[in-house]
């Protein structure tokens, strides 16, 4: 089963970019940023300190999370619903609140170690396109196909402003700036299952690039990794 890992930061358009190559490849889809979400939201709620590692991860152990897919007919699993309990929480994961509270749950190991086989559960045949931070390093190593994408921060934080606003939220570009920042440096230099280049992933900078072009990218990528030729395409990729 191939497995098609991009990690990087949040505003690289990953997230965006991964859910259309699924759609592409005919493929499954995991937002793993959306597991930690969402336990993340979960812990929020009933309370708990998410400095408490050992209530946190039994506080996430015990939850009720579910992820349902867009198209249920599709026969295709990916997280773009997610149910906490009876409530859709599909909404709230973009909050501010969400993307903080998970970036703090996600530096501690047993909380990870509990997201764990949730996240590989979405790998079924023909295959998955998975993203988020550890994709390649942690949760699937032996993917086929691992992609590290980056844009600079200042474009990032502009494309969070533009996804906050369509989905009606408020923000200002500075402070975006100042939490994406604090964020990638929290995601980066924590202790376990830190966001790093896998050794053996592809480099891709999306700073110039829209989404169509991204997504070619990396269609034009899988397609030749899968058909054995392994000639570095051209573009924004930097490491092949
Ligand atoms: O990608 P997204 O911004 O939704 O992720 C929210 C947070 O969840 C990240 O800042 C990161 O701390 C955490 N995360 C993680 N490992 C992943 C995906 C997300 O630690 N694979």
């Amino acid at each position: 089963m191939t497995v098609v890992a991009i990690d990087g930061p949040s505003g690289a358009g990953k997230g965006t970019i991964a859910r259309r190559v699924a759609t592409e490849l005919g493929y499954h889809f995991l937002d793993s940023g959306a597991v930690y979400r969402a336990a993340a939201l979960g812990c929020v709620e009933a309370g708990i300190d998410l400095a408490d590692e050992k209530a946190s991860a039994a506080a996430v152990k015990a939850m009720d999370i579910r992820f349902l897919p867009q198209d249920a007919d599709s026969g295709l699993v990916d997280t773009s619903r997610v149910l906490l309990g009876t409530h859709d929480i599909t909404a709230r994961l973009r909050s501010e609140v969400a993307a903080d509270s998970a970036s703090r749950l996600a530096v501690l190991p047993s909380v990870r170690e509990v997201l764990l086989p949730i996240q590989r559960e979405f790998l079924k045949p023909p295959g998955l396109v998975a993203d988020g931070r550890d994709m390649g390093t942690v949760v699937f190593p032996t993917a086929r196909i691992k992609i590290f994408m980056t844009a600079s921060a200042g474009i990032r934080a502009k494309r969070r402003l533009e996804q906050l606003k369509d989905h009606g939220i408020d923000a200002k570009l500075e402070s975006l700036v100042q939490e994406i920042a604090e964020r990638d440096n929290r995601d980066a230099n924590r202790k376990h299952a830190p966001m790093k280049e896998a050794e053996d992933a592809i480099h891709i900078d999306t700073t110039s690039l829209d989404i169509e072009a991204s997504v070619a990218l990396v269609i034009d990528h899988v397609r030749q990794t899968l058909s054995g030729n392994k000639k570095c395409p051209d573009g924004e990729i930097t490491s092949c």
